[in-house]
């Protein structure tokens, strides 16, 4: 576009406001939440952190806030770091018998001497909030998900409440994760994009990424995405949460020169971060609406 004097008028990339969106969605769960009520049928959400990780603290407090603002109950189990295995198992068993119990979940990582697949197996699919259990997983992939992994999920429901269609599109997903590059990449299938995955071992990223219509980067290395690496236009979604020298957040796409070329781009933080959250509360209510056949 000219300008007076041969100045170029640049487009200015719209930022996408996880907070709010994750705020509106949190907001749609709370009025399902009260009609649910209604019928007699209180959602409840379990939460058990095992430990003291400063990060999962923060995190479970979160979680358990978001469920009051929604009107979910929430059941809270901090277990001491030197619990068992079969202690945790056995408390996840009686959770998963519990009719008043919707929803199960384990926040990760757990201790050294507790095996994580075991745990995620044990939790019941239809209480797996998280998403993580393999049948959950597996529906994923077939496109039949009805808990499906909840910062995935938020990356979906950002683009689309941007009014971004994701349908023909090429979307390139940098990460291959089991918790958000391979389910991120199956949504986005499941929405008729053109999936690309690239990981260490691709051999010219920088190429790959320039034909992203849809950018989603989950590969936690700051900055990671250059201006350089994208196309004119492209919608990135920054999956990234890390933690600088100086104390800072940032994201895995250098959002300073990335923004100059995007159409929509996602803040760190501020973007994906909430509505991870707001994805879980709405899973809090599919698995209620569910064991309730409602
Ligand atoms: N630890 C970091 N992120 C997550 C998450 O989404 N769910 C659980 N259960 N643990 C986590």
């Amino acid at each position: 576009m000219k300008f007076k004097r041969g100045l170029v008028k640049r487009k200015m990339a719209k930022i996408i406001d996880g907070k709010t969106i994750s705020l509106d969605i949190k907001n749609e769960v709370k009025q399902i939440a009260e009609n649910l009520v209604e019928k007699g049928v209180k959602p409840c959400l379990a939460v058990i952190l095992v430990g003291q990780n400063p990060a999962s603290q923060v995190y479970v407090r979160n979680k358990k806030t978001a469920c009051e603002y929604c009107g979910i109950k929430s059941l809270s189990y901090e277990l001491d770091e030197s619990i068992s295995e079969k202690e945790l198992l056995d408390l996840i068993d009686k959770l998963n018998e519990n009719k008043e119990c919707n929803g199960i979940l384990v926040q990760l990582p757990l201790p050294k001497h507790i095996d994580e697949n075991k745990v995620l197996l044990r939790i019941s699919p239809e209480k797996d909030v998280d998403g993580f259990h393999p049948y959950n997983v597996g529906l994923l992939s077939i496109g039949k998900a009805e808990l499906k992994a909840c910062t995935p999920a938020g990356c979906i429901e950002l683009i689309k409440r941007s009014g971004v269609d994701i349908s023909g599109k090429n979307c390139v997903v940098v990460g291959r994760s089991n918790i958000v590059g391979k389910p991120v990449s199956m949504l986005l299938l499941a929405e008729n994009g053109t999936v690309t995955i690239c990981h260490s071992k691709t051999k010219d990223i920088k190429a790959v990424c320039k034909e992203a219509d849809i950018l989603v980067a989950a590969v936690g290395i700051p900055n990671f995405i250059k201006g350089d690496m994208v196309k004119e236009g492209v919608v990135v979604i920054d999956v990234g949460i890390n933690r600088l020298e100086n104390g800072k957040l940032c994201g895995d796409v250098d959002f300073e020169e990335v923004e100059k070329k995007a159409s929509y781009i996602t803040p760190v933080p501020g973007g994906v971060g909430p509505m991870t959250i707001a994805m879980l509360m709405k899973n809090c209510i599919v698995a209620c609406k569910n064991q309730n056949n409602i």
